[in-house]
């Protein structure tokens, strides 16, 4: 829990940048890429890494405060072991290979989702990784791996119970505080390769308003130009949060963080 004053946006009309502060993005496509290439699926996992390091410089450089990726969900063990096995091990090395440079680059990394079906080696590596970088301001880098959407909002009213028991009733509030991203503002734009358009059980409630941008890129292409293709694409968008377009374009609809819902 740290509500450093983040909105909600169905309780209040957030202020926006023309930047998105928060990327979320499914990283999707990366057996395809490899099957394309009569490549085994674990070289796409492998080119994925890559893609994940253009795009969190490219990021950087557009001023975009959190960024987001999911990286296993709570559905991706149903794959067959060898794969499990093979991204968990891809984790680690990761982790040992990229954290120090993450560090030098200012950039905080967290790890959202249920570790406990993690082998201890890589929940040291990610709690190391965490307390490493927990000053860092640059960017706020959120790597969701067996994570899952209903699993978090579940966690979510489980621990609001447990904080007072006998409650009878939940608000979006408390719901909000002790969500796994309760660090973070909501993602304004939602970006998901590989050409599928659904969620998959990410940020199901952290998604309300988001901008949704979905690309048939597949994640080991992802760069640095598609990054800026889909921030462009967000700078389009009329973000109204339930309003009329006539009420943005109007002087007193400049709705700041006072302006309730
Ligand atoms: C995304 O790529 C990575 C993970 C889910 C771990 P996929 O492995 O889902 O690639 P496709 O969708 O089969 O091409
Ligand atoms: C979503 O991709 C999860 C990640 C990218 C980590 P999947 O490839 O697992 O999603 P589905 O099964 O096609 O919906
Ligand atoms: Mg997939």
């Amino acid at each position: 829990m740290a509500d450093q004053g983040f909105i909600s946006s169905t309780q209040t009309v957030p202020n926006l940048n023309k930047v998105p502060r928060h990327i979320a993005i499914i990283m999707d496509g990366n057996g395809r890429w490899a099957r394309k290439r009569f490549l085994p699926r674990i070289a796409g996992h492998t080119r994925g890494v890559e893609a994940l390091r253009g795009t969190i410089r490219a990021a950087i450089e557009h001023g975009v405060e959190y960024l987001t990726v999911f990286a296993f969900s709570s559905e991706n063990w149903r794959r067959p072991a060898d794969e499990v096995s093979f991204l968990m091990q891809l984790f680690i090395k990761s982790l040992q290979k990229e954290v120090s440079r993450l560090h030098e680059n200012g950039i905080r990394f967290r790890v959202i989702g249920d570790r406990s079906r993690f082998e201890p080696m890589l929940v040291k590596a990610i709690e190391a990784a965490e307390e490493l970088t927990a000053r860092n301001t640059r960017l706020c880098l959120t790597v969701a791996a067996n994570y899952g959407g209903r699993w978090d909002m579940m966690t979510a009213v489980n621990r609001a119970l447990a904080r007072q028991p006998g409650l009878t009733e939940i608000t979006e509030h408390q719901i909000n505080e002790e969500l796994s991203m309760s660090f973070a503002p909501e993602p304004d734009l939602f970006i998901r390769t590989g050409g599928e358009q659904r969620i998959s059980n990410f940020l199901l409630w952290q998604l309300a308003y988001t901008e949704f941008y979905f690309t048939d890129a597949l994640w080991p292409d992802f760069d640095g130009k598609a990054l800026n293709q889909a921030i462009v694409s967000y700078q389009e968008r009329e973000r109204r949060f339930g309003r009329t377009s006539e009420q943005l374009t109007t002087a007193t609809a400049g709705c700041n963080t006072e302006c309730h819902a």
